[in-house]
């Protein structure tokens, strides 16, 4: 084969360069620059092997692609294909909403498709790989990167992982990409909701909760896996062996390639784990990680490590040997440039078809959150105030942009006038910023308001508040958002709130304000036009969230799927003070909005819940199922969810677990039956003795349009 041909024929410096990643930058010019100066500089690599690393990061562009390829084949002595790989995250060019917002359309389909339109458009621009999906399970939005996941939900978050995976590869032909699920593991429970930050939890918390969704994706065949930069029992993921070795290669069978995140080899030295990058480098080869993404640990220590025995030659072949091998299923041995092309990705990038899918993506992702009746507004509205700093710009197709541009972006303003034209009169308001005080742009915007029929306010974040390294203490709208709209309804009671938004904020005053309010999160490339069409029942909103709004900071965190405690509070009891139970003084413990809520403009009626037995054999499923029917004025899709409860167990056990969706589709008056089959395997968890089993007892079944659902039956497992 063809891997082991190209491994057999490599020195050991070939070999532990081939385990090197550099930006592609670095090949970009040929004199030699670029190699020796920047970030590069840091990593003091020999220059003689420059041009033998095995991959490159960061590209977007099928000619940067080519001239990069290109000079690295010219410098190259052994001439093995490197692969590019890149951050396709929420779309390459044509942008979809970012993933938090995919999550809370419930739709697998769709999570597919959209990663089946990125693939292809990052394909046709040279890359071989999407550091994607993103499946670190969040609970505190605080977190910037909360943007990128799907949430509070182990399942949910397996199932978008898994159908993410899918669309991204395919059957690996010649539009699809490798997937690479990130960030292994438990990145997403950095403490206080600040980047970077110590992760400390029991393993029964990790792998109940946390570790799922990366299984998932290893079991729906992902190729590639990034570990994070945080720790887990204290061991930076880097170098953590239990993490890599023992459980995701040796327990989950994943016999893919394993790549750092940037530069987090070295980073295990600030840290306070390793002495030095050689320390780094042994610990990682140690955990089997593959790939070192910019850091120099490998290139500049293995040899010393296997002189020494510390490590053996084995080692480097194996790593070496997984990433050919993925080489091999990517073709680029055959054909290096695989399926880069100038001119269709012009053709094809952010055309028609790409941007109608996005669109799509981001009508079914927002989430309603709150409506009197104001919504949808009437086509034949006499005049719109559009008003509010993300109204009129492009920078709200979310963090992470890739190769998204502002400029191709739909704004709201255009997407309203797309709709009713020249009837949408606009005004700014205030500014994004959130330590905003600056009030001197809403007189003019209240002015407005004054003279139009009905007012649409588009808040919330700049797009980049959200995304790595954007993290807030302060989750709430800024005063000045709020002063504008107080100002805006004390001369117009018609307002619709449009929130744009790259995390759950507490926005208790704004549901309190606001007759109405469309969460957008960040909707991608056609945000403007999805949102004028959810707001005129172009498209009628169908969009759960999948992380918990809190009511205020202070809750935080907050998930539904929490254990119960010796002394909980009772529900009818929430806005009551209850000394001596788990409660606080100041403020209930129900949120703001629970995870899986969302309104519709129709009504959907839930009746004949049945279960089809009582008690349920270990060789035998039953079978859950209710009645849904669109008894309003839309046809509407709705996310049907189904949770189980197990009421006793030899650890705690959570309240509800979510189990199963379905998202379906109702004509107005068309009702459905939807299933939802129970197996011993959902009824599995991580038990006292640390084993993964059912235990026997009592289990309640929950179908419901949110979290908040109440059992309607049990069984019991025999
Ligand atoms: C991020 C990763 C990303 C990598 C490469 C890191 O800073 O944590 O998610 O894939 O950079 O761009």
């Amino acid at each position: 084969m063809k891997a082991q041909e190209i491994l057999n024929g490599m020195t050991l410096d070939e070999k532990i360069y081939h385990l090197v990643q550099m930006t592609t930058m670095t090949y970009l010019k040929t004199d030699g620059t670029n190699i020796v100066t920047g970030p590069n500089s840091r990593m003091q690599l020999d220059k003689e092997y420059i041009y033998e690393v095995g991959t490159l990061l960061n590209l977007v562009g099928a000619q940067t692609m080519i001239d990069a390829l290109t000079n690295f084949l010219n410098g190259s002595k052994k001439k093995v294909t490197p692969v590019f790989m890149q951050d396709v995250i929420h779309g390459h060019r044509t942008l979809y909403p970012i993933n938090l917002g995919v999550a809370a359309s419930f739709n697998r389909e769709l999570a597919h498709d959209l990663a089946a339109m990125a693939a292809k458009e990052a394909s046709l621009d040279g890359v071989s790989v999407a550091f994607a999906p993103m499946v670190d399970l969040v609970r505190d939005p605080r977190w910037g990167r909360v943007m990128e996941s799907s949430g509070e939900d182990p399942y949910l978050n397996g199932e978008m992982a898994a159908a993410t995976v899918k669309g991204f590869q395919g059957d690996m032909g010649k539009y699809n990409i490798a997937a690479c699920v990130k960030h292994y593991a438990a990145y997403g429970g950095a403490e206080a909701g600040r980047d970077y930050n110590t992760v400390d939890m029991s393993e029964r918390t990790l792998r109940q909760y946390y570790l799922p969704p990366y299984k998932a994706a290893v079991d729906a065949g992902v190729k590639m896996v990034m570990t994070a930069f945080n720790i887990v029992d204290g061991v930076p993921c880097s170098g953590n062996k239990w993490l890599v070795k023992d459980i995701l290669r040796d327990e989950w069978g994943f016999d893919g390639v394993v790549i750092s995140d940037y530069s987090a080899f070295e980073e295990m030295i600030d840290h306070g784990n390793c002495q030095d990058r050689k320390e780094c480098a042994y610990l990682a080869m140690e955990a089997t990680e593959d790939i070192e993404m910019m850091s120099p640990c490998y290139a500049l220590y293995l040899k010393e490590l296997i002189n020494e025995g510390k490590i053996t030659i084995k080692q480097v072949d194996d790593a070496v040997l997984r990433i050919l091998k993925l080489k091999e299923e990517l073709g680029v041995f055959e054909n290096p440039y695989r399926s880069v092309n100038v001119e269709e990705a012009a053709r094809v990038q952010v055309g028609p078809e790409h941007r109608a899918l996005a669109r799509c993506g981001a009508e079914e992702s927002a989430v309603l959150l709150k409506n009197n009746g104001i919504l949808p507004l009437s086509k034949d509205v006499k005049s719109v105030a559009l008003i509010g700093p993300n109204a009129n710009t492009g920078e709200i197709h979310g963090s992470w942009h890739c190769g998204g541009k502002i400029d191709e972006t739909i704004t709201v303003l255009e997407g309203f006038k797309n709709i009713i034209g020249d009837r949408v009169k606009y005004a700014k308001g205030c500014d994004i910023l959130y330590n905003s005080t600056d009030e001197s742009m809403i007189d003019e915007a209240v002015k407005l308001a004054s003279e139009c029929e009905v007012c649409v306010l588009c808040l919330g974040e700049h797009q980049e508040y959200s995304g790595e390294g954007n993290c807030r203490a302060n989750i709430e709208l800024p005063e000045v958002q709020y002063k504008l709209l107080e100002k805006v309804l004390e001369v117009n009671k018609n307002v619709v709130v449009a929130l744009f938004a790259g995390r759950p904020l507490a926005i208790s005053k704004l549901d309190e304000l606001a007759p109405a309010i469309l969460d957008m999160w960040m909707p991608g490339t056609e945000a403007g036009n999805a949102c004028a069409n959810l707001i005129f029942a172009n498209a009628i909103p169908s969009g759960k969230i999948t992380m918990t709004f809190p009511r205020e900071l202070g809750q935080v965190p907050i998930y539904y799927n929490a254990y119960r405690t010796g002394r909980p509070k009772l529900e009818e009891d929430d806005f009551n003070r209850v000394r001596f139970t788990s409660s606080y003084l100041d403020m209930p413990n129900s949120p703001l909005y629970p995870f899986g809520y969302g309104l519709s403009y129709t009504d959907f009626e839930y009746s004949d819940f049945k279960l089809s037995a009582s008690k349920m054999k270990r060789d035998e499923t039953l079978v859950a199922s209710v009645k849904v029917k669109n008894v309003g004025k839309y046809k509407a899709k709705e996310a049907v969810q189904f949770y189980i409860r197990d009421v006793v167990g030899s650890v705690v056990r959570p309240m509800k677990e979510l189990k199963g969706f379905e998202k379906i589709e109702l004509d107005i008056g068309e009702e459905k039956t939807v299933e939802f089959t129970i197996t011993e395997d959902m009824l599995k968890f991580w038990n006292k003795d640390m084993d993964f089993v059912a235990e026997n007892g009592k289990f309640e079944v929950f179908i419901g349009k949110d979290s908040r659902c109440k059992p309607y039956a049990s069984f019991e497992l025999v």
